[in-house]
């Protein structure tokens, strides 16, 4: 039967924030792995915005078993410290390369990931926001969330429609990212809350019980700057995937995995 409706009934039935709670950390890997390589045999040259951090590291090794996958993607990231080269161990690209770029097949004109030893960081924000368009925009973010609600290195406080630019991160922050007895640089590069935004599709993932409370606050609370991630929940096709301790303190947990388990499925009987 013909609708009269405005809308398709998908537009409906789909919720803003899709949420995804998995028993642990390798359930959740693996789920992000299949809608990633989902997007990817849906559009081969996908252009993939990837995220640093421990919690995406299960879903890189995951990646990483399609390695003839990735020949046509176009690669962009959310951040990178200030005054860290690409070679530079401790950068985010370095990071890139050890998790994924160094096994899988891929084009080196295709990686676009942010240099973070660029003198004009104003210069650096403008060609990558010039290059995403160019491309015609982010298909698939990755997205992680810190403890204090940063979104990429969005700190609270950041608007919500901040564009890539450079920011000073918080002492907690920087300690997070501390490693091997260095401590990382104070400022940092990031894509704004709005250049997320802008992405056709957006996958958090979030693990631990120590980022329930955060994402208790990103679902359920207000959408405010003081947490930047909350902007997600005004995002038309944001999927997070969490683990149950991550989900622990969502008031509604029981209901999201409800309509998982339930979900409408466009042309079902
Ligand atoms: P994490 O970092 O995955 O190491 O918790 C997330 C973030 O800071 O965005």
């Amino acid at each position: 039967m013909k609708s009269s409706c405005a809308f398709p009934l998908q537009h409906y039935t789909r919720r803003a924030v899709e949420i995804i709670i998995e028993a642990d950390a390798a359930a959740l890997a693996d789920r992000a792995a299949q809608i990633v390589l989902g997007e990817l045999f849906r559009k081969p040259d996908l252009v993939l915005g990837l995220a640093t951090g421990k919690t995406p590291v299960g879903l890189y090794e995951r990646l990483r078993k399609q390695p003839t996958l990735f020949q046509k993607v176009r690669f962009f990231n959310l951040d990178e410290f200030h005054g860290l080269g690409p070679t530079d161990p401790d950068s985010f690209h370095s990071f890139f390369h050890q998790h994924l770029l160094n096994h899988v097949k891929h084009e080196a004109k295709n990686v676009h990931l942010f240099r973070g030893d660029m003198k004009d960081f104003e210069e650096e924000a403008k060609l990558v926001e010039d290059r995403i368009r160019v491309v015609g925009g982010i298909d698939l973010q990755i997205l992680g969330i810190g403890r204090n609600g940063h979104v990429g290195f969005n700190e609270p406080g950041s608007s919500l429609g901040s564009r890539t630019r450079a920011k000073t991160l918080e002492p907690d922050t920087v300690a997070h990212y501390a490693a091997g007895g260095k401590t990382p640089p104070n400022h940092a590069i990031t894509m704004g809350v709005g250049t997320i935004m802008e992405a056709k599709k957006c996958l958090m993932l979030a693990s631990g019980a120590d980022k329930a409370d955060i994402i208790c606050r990103m679902v359920e609370g207000p959408i405010m700057s003081e947490v930047p991630a909350t902007a997600l929940q005004m995002h038309p096709r944001a999927i997070v995937v969490l683990d149950e301790p991550a989900a622990s303190k969502l008031k509604r947990g029981d209901f999201y995995k409800w309509v998982f388990a339930n979900k409408w499925r466009v042309g079902q009987k």
